[in-house]
C-alpha cells in the first residue's frame, strides 16, 4: 500500500503522507516556461504529452506522495460543449447555455473530446515517479459546477441575483452533471486515477437550509459511486459551515479542509482521515512561521489519520524553496 492509502484505507497514525493542491502550476518557472509557449490553457490541458509533463514537474523537485493531474473541474462543462475561456487575470470565462444543446451531448463525444485527460492520467500512472505514489483524478462537485456554469465565471462573494430563479433548469442541470461526473470518474480510474478528490469550492456560498437539495443529495451519489469502483474518495466542501454534519450525511473516506476549520475542534468532531488545513499564504512568509505553522498540524493531528496539504492551492507567488522545506520539514517529523 502507498503511504496515502495507509493514511486512508488502515487510518494509519505515524508520519502524515504529503501532496499539495495546485502543486503543478505557476510558482513553478518550469511551468511557466510551458504556459508562455500555450496561451490556450483548455488546449494546454487536453495536451497530453505537455499536461503529463506539468503533472510530474513537482514530483521531480519534492518528496510528494501523489500526483494530481494537471487538468481543471472546468473541463467537464468544456465536455459538454459550454465554452470556456480562461482569461488573464480575471480567472475562467464560459458562454451561454442551451439546455436543449446540453441535453444533446452524447456519451462517446463527450470521452472522445476529453480523451487526452485519460491518456496523460496513463502516461503519469506508468511513470517510474509513481511508484509507491498515488495517481490523483478530480472533478468538480456538482454544486460548484452549477455555480460556475449559471454564473458564467467565479462568483467571489455572492451569487448573481436571481441564480435560483429557474429551478427546472437547475433540475436538469444537475441530473446531466450526475451522469457525466460518472463517466470522468469512470474514464480516469480506468486510466489509471487511484484516488478521487471531488473539489466543492463554492460550498460555502449555500446555507444551511439549500445544503441536502444542492450539495448532500448530489454530492453523496458521487460519492457512492466512486467508493463502489473500490477508490478511496476524498472531499473538499471549501467553506461549509459545518464540516462534521457534512461527513455524518456523505460519508467520504477523506474530507480536505478549509484553513478558516479549527484543526483542534475538528480533530475531536470527526474520526475518519482529514486532509489538508494550512493557509497557503504562510508559504509566503518565512521558513521559520512555516515550520511554527505547519507543526501545528501536525501535532495537532499527531493521533488521527492525517494527510499534509493546504487549506486551498499553492499560490503563484510561493517560492519553490518554501514547498520544499515544508515537505522535507513534514517528512522528517
Ligand atoms: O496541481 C493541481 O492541483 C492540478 C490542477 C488543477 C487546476 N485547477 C489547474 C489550474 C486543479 C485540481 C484545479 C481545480 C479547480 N479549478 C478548482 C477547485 C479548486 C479551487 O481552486 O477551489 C476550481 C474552482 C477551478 C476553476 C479555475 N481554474 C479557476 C477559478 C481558475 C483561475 C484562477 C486560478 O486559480 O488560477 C482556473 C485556472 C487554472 N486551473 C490554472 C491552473 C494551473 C491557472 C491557469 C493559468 O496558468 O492561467
Amino acid at each position: 500500500m502507498t503511504p496515502i492509502q495507509e493514511t486512508i484505507i488502515n487510518k494509519k497514525t505515524t508520519n502524515s503522507p504529503i501532496w499539495l493542491m495546485r502543486q503543478a502550476g505557476r510558482y513553478l518557472p518550469e511551468f511557466r516556461e510551458i504556459r508562455k509557449l500555450n496561451p490556450n490553457f483548455i488546449n494546454l490541458c487536453l495536451n497530453e504529452n505537455l499536461s503529463s509533463e506539468i503533472t510530474l514537474q513537482p514530483l521531480k523537485r519534492f518528496e510528494l506522495d501523489a500526483a494530481i493531474i494537471f487538468s481543471d473541474i472546468l473541463m467537464l462543462p468544456h465536455g459538454l460543449n459550454q465554452k470556456v475561456e480562461f482569461k488573464k487575470d480575471f480567472g475562467p470565462q464560459l458562454g451561454s447555455l442551451d439546455l436543449d444543446d446540453l441535453s444533446k451531448v452524447d456519451e462517446i463525444d463527450f470521452i472522445e473530446k476529453l480523451y487526452p485527460i485519460y491518456k496523460s492520467i496513463k502516461k503519469v500512472s506508468e511513470n517510474n515517479l509513481i511508484k509507491n505514489k498515488n495517481v490523483i483524478g478530480f472533478i468538480g462537485a456538482p454544486w460548484t459546477l452549477l455555480v460556475y456554469m449559471i454564473n458564467k465565471h467565479s462568483p467571489k462573494k455572492k451569487l448573481i441575483k436571481d441564480f435560483f430563479k429557474d429551478e427546472f433548469l437547475i433540475n436538469r442541470i444537475l441530473i446531466i452533471l450526475e451522469k457525466f461526473l460518472k463517466l470522468h470518474i469512470d474514464q480516469q480510474i480506468k486510466s489509471g486515477a487511484t484516488v478521487i478528490q471531488i473539489f466543492d469550492s463554492w460550498a460555502g456560498l449555500l446555507e444551511e437550509k439549500d445544503l441536502p437539495n444542492y450539495i448532500y443529495i448530489p454530492t453523496l451519489n458521487l460519492v457512492d459511486y466512486v467508493k463502489s469502483l473500490n477508490v478511496p474518495v476524498i472531499c473538499f466542501p471549501r467553506g461549509v459551515k459545518n464540516y462534521k454534519n457534512y461527513c455524518d450525511i456523505i460519508k467520504p473516506d477523506a474530507v480536505n479542509i478549509d484553513y478558516d476549520v479549527n484543526p483542534i475542534s475538528i480533530c475531536k468532531e470527526i474520526n475518519i482521515p482529514i486532509q489538508g488545513g494550512l493557509d497557503p499564504k504562510i508559504l509566503l512568509t518565512d521558513k521559520e512561521n512555516l515550520k511554527k505553522e505547519a507543526r501545528r498540524y501536525l501535532d495537532v493531528f499527531k493521533d488521527h489519520p492525517y494527510i499534509f496539504n493546504l487549506g486551498h492551492g499553492v499560490l503563484p507567488q510561493t517560492d519553490p524553496n518554501m514547498v520544499d522545506y515544508l515537505v522535507k520539514m513534514v517528512k522528517d517529523y
